[in-house]
């Protein structure tokens, strides 16, 4: 049986002056499942994430991941829970100075693994993702798509259980989008769980997955054939 690996129950998140972003949502992802996350501009998206990612706290309810609860979690236990839940964000977030390969292992050298050990680990995801001749290559000199694959890359270099990505088609053209959505979905036919927050509606139109959809400080599951509409799941 599946297991759940993100769970909000009863989650409200507001922000000084008196901005509410969510009111007691809640919902639960099971491991190995592909969602959308979408909803209009400050529905809250970013928020989510945050939320996953552990930069944010809820101001209430209990937030579960990976069987954890986060009120629970140790500062010093953030850099395993990032490790295992993986962020890309829409701007890349690559370090210029470092090559494509130096940016991959990065997460790796940050646990204090030895380069020659994350190397060829590296080389193959940088493969995968089809920058094969851009090894050396530098940030500067790359488009938004290449940038986003060595990204892409270097989120899923730890193994992560969980992806997660903030618009992360957001800077490159509706085709190089669709072609980064199919790593995603690769990566998901391998077992880990991908939540893709996107205003995009074309992407949910291309890859029929389940939508968490966010409206006003609420979420709603749309699933994708029927167009059907579940709230209070
Ligand atoms: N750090 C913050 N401080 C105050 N308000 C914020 C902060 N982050 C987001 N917000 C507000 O929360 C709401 C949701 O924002 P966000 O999560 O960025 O939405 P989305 O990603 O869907 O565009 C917006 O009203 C935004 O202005
Ligand atoms: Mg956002």
């Amino acid at each position: 049986m599946q297991k759940e690996i993100i769970q909000f129950d009863q989650v409200s998140l507001d922000f000084p002056g008196n901005i509410t972003v969510f009111e007691n949502i809640s919902f639960r992802l099971l491991e190995g499942t592909f969602h959308f996350l979408t909803g209009a501009s400050g529905s809250g998206k970013s928020s989510l994430l945050n939320l996953i990612h552990l930069s944010m706290r809820p101001t209430k309810g209990h937030i579960r991941l990976l069987g954890y609860d986060v009120s629970a979690i140790k500062r010093s236990e953030i850099p395993f829970f990032r490790s295992q839940i993986s962020f890309v964000f829409q701007d890349f977030r690559l370090l210029d100075h470092l090559t494509a390969l130096e940016n991959v292992v990065l997460p790796l050298r940050l646990q204090g693994v030895p380069f020659q050990k994350c190397r060829l680990q590296a080389l193959e995801l940088l493969k995968w993702v089809g920058l094969e001749g851009f090894y050396e290559a530098y940030p500067p000199t790359l488009s938004g798509g290449q940038k986003q694959r060595i990204a892409i890359a270097r989120a899923v270099i730890t193994q992560p259980k969980v992806l997660l990505a903030d618009e992360p088609t957001g800077n490159v053209d509706d085709q190089t989008g669709v072609k980064l959505l199919y790593l995603f979905e690769e990566l998901n036919k391998n077992g880990t769980t991908v939540l893709v927050a996107t205003h995009n509606q074309l992407l949910p139109q291309e890859f029929s997955y389940p939508q968490l959809y966010l409206d006003r400080h609420k979420i709603s599951l749309i699933l994708p054939a029927e167009g059907e509409t579940l709230n209070g799941f």
